[in-house]
């Protein structure tokens, strides 16, 4: 968690230079691309719904749709796909190390939530989101 914040911490200044794209450039291939859009959505989907969840008290809802959709549990969707449409094949591994924090993150999230503790459940969801601005802000497909 601490982790993350010094990372987008060190990224900040970055935004003051908002028209000059520094972002580390990953090349894919078309199919990786897809994939990893698709899993985007979900995961984007995901949070919105984790959010409505806890703003509702059903930390049981929260934590279940954290842990089957970005927890270590929704880890390697990409296995049987072919080599060339797995994204994880392209990541540099700074990259695939923050996606698997992202995933470990979420689980932390789920376990943390079933305590029924809504503070305690946003600080570790932070962790979460933590990790798609810090890739988001360090590098771009295209
Ligand atoms: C390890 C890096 C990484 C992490 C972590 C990550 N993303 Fe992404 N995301 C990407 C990349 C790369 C793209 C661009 C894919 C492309 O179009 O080539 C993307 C694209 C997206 C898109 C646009 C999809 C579209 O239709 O074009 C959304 C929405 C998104 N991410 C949401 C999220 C959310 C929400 C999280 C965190 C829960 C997250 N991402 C975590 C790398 C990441």
């Amino acid at each position: 968690m601490k982790q993350i914040f010094l990372m987008i911490a060190a990224l900040l200044p970055a935004m003051a230079l908002a028209s000059e794209d520094t972002r580390q450039f990953v090349k894919m291939s078309p199919e990786a691309r897809a994939e990893l859009r698709i899993e985007m959505l979900d995961f984007q989907t995901s949070l919105h719904l984790i959010i409505g969840a806890l703003s509702e008290q059903k930390f049981a809802e929260a934590a279940d749709i954290a842990e089957k959709q970005m927890g270590i549990s929704a880890m390697g969707r990409h296995r049987t796909a072919p080599a060339n449409a797995r994204p994880g094949m392209f990541m540099p591994n700074e990259m695939h190390a923050i996606a698997r924090g992202m995933h470990v993150s979420a689980s932390d999230f789920a376990k943390t939530a079933k305590g029924g503790d809504t503070a305690k459940a946003l600080t570790t969801l932070q962790a979460v989101t933590g990790a798609c601005v810090t890739c988001h802000r360090s590098y771009r497909t295209q």
